[in-house]
């Protein structure tokens, strides 16, 4: 018999099956797809010991009671299917695991049905990517307390060590918090990976510099407090061939998303949160794929010339821009945790984040010392650190207006620390506005 189930074997399920083998934890595999089955014994040694299926009812058979099933199959139809599979096969007490991106949304209805049917459920967001789960993923739970304390175990085998000394897993709330807190990792992960980008765009565009001079600034910065994973991998790539042309010279620009900042956008919308500069990412990768762009190019003679950049501007911007969207998502979780009556704790999903996740870096370490990220608004460290670095931010948005340059997100830092910096803003006008036309109610002070 095997100690616990994997459902998916596709990249993410053959890591998270070779990690918990190789940490002595029997498992059961079972795919719709044979391709995903034939030959993973022989790809992957460590998995010897773990039985493999096609066949819903062997696999449900196979593993021991009460049985622990990790769905790692894409949100939508595929989760769907399988979950009404699992609910007919299961039985009272067996633990079902949403480890896929999922809604938080759809992670509460799903509770709820699987919660019906005399079973548990933890809805779990996983980070890491293909190397990260295989290596010690970072894992985010909400759900069922009774199911979390049963599998806590197998998750301290898997996962690496946090910044604290701890492992990196943690339960966030017995509902959906699991994957609202995966959901906002994702978020942040948007803004960061487009910072890195808009950087790339202004240094290239310049004409005075090539992707080795890039790669060499990130390498530079790598090695101080903007050290990131996904900084990390931007020079890498940077500097990758592909049948000796550069792949930034070859790669369409037109960048993809499975929907997880979407949704972000859509609670922040719907808990009146501005999150400004994910709105910003997100909308830079639908311009990058909407037709309107290859039409207005056509339209629109571009006339770039070349600029200087200020260095140290640069990385007080990036800094800038960096702590500000740690501000908006921490905010975000503020105002969840009131409006749904959760307690996430910022901190500890920041000590999960700090090793294993995709958004890993110095700064997530530097946010758990020297910040008070459970009550951000009462820390006035965050707010002379920004003021600080705002002429930096300045400097170098004068440079993009100037040249042309678009660099998605940091102007929306900039116009959202003015704004939120301000004791009057230009909303009493919007106020008075309403009132003439609508006869709104306004309030005189
Ligand atoms: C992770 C990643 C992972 C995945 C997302 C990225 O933490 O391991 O976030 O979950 O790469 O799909 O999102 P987009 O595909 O929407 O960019």
């Amino acid at each position: 018999m095997s100690d616990f189930g994997i459902i998916g074997i596709g990249r993410i399920g053959t890591s998270m099956a070779r990690n918990m083998s190789s940490n002595g934890i029997i498992v059961s595999l079972f795919d719709k797809s044979h391709n995903s089955l034939d030959n993973l014994k022989n790809d992957y040694p460590e998995l010897d010991s773990s039985l493999v299926f096609d066949d819903i009812n062997k696999f449900i058979s196979s593993i021991s009671k009460p049985r622990k099933v990790l769905i790692l199959v894409p949100s939508g139809p595929a989760l769907d299917e399988v979950i009404s599979l699992l609910i007919q096969h299961l039985d009272s007490n067996d633990i079902l695991i949403d480890g896929g991106n999922t809604n938080p949304n759809v992670s509460f209805v799903n509770h709820q049905t699987i919660k019906s049917k005399n079973l548990l459920y933890l809805g779990m967001g996983v980070s890491g990517g293909v190397k990260g789960v295989l290596e010690g993923p970072s894992i985010m739970i909400g759900g069922d307390t009774n199911a979390f304390n049963q599998v806590k175990n197998i998750f301290s085998r898997i996962t690496s060590e946090t910044i604290n000394g701890s492992k990196s897993f943690e339960f966030f709330g017995d509902s959906n918090q699991g994957h609202f807190v995966k959901m906002i990792h994702n978020g942040i992960e948007y803004v960061e990976m487009q910072l890195i980008s808009s950087i790339y765009y202004l240094m290239i565009n310049s004409k005075k510099y090539k992707y080795e001079d890039v790669a060499k600034i990130f390498k530079k910065w790598n090695d101080i407090d903007l050290n990131s994973y996904l900084l990390e991998i931007s020079l890498l790539k940077l500097t990758e061939k592909t049948d000796d042309s550069y792949l930034l010279d070859r790669i369409d620009d037109k960048a993809d998303d499975n929907g997880t900042g979407r949704w972000m956008l859509k609670h922040a919308v719907d808990l009146g949160c501005s999150v400004s500069m994910l709105n910003s990412a997100i909308d830079s990768r639908f311009i990058s794929n909407n037709n309107t762009r290859s039409k207005a190019n056509k339209l629109i003679i571009e006339d770039k010339k070349e600029y200087d950049i200020d260095f140290e501007s640069l990385a007080n911007a990036y800094r800038f821009c960096r702590l500000t969207n740690y501000f908006q998502a921490f905010l975000l979780m503020d105002s969840a945790n009131q409006s749904y009556g959760w307690n996430i704790s910022i901190s500890n999903a920041l000590n999960v984040w700090s090793n294993g996740s995709i958004i890993k870096s110095n700064l997530i370490n530097a946010l758990l010392n020297d910040y008070l990220v459970d009550n951000i608004l009462d820390d006035k460290n965050i707010f002379n650190n920004l003021n600080e670095l705002k002429p930096g931010l300045i400097n170098i948005l004068n440079t993009s207006l100037i040249n042309d340059i678009s660099l998605p997100c940091f102007n929306e830092a900039l116009n959202y620390f003015n704004q939120i910096s301000s004791p009057s803003l230009s909303t009493k006008l919007i106020q008075a506005q309403r009132n003439y036309f609508g006869s709104h109610k306004i309030k005189i002070n």
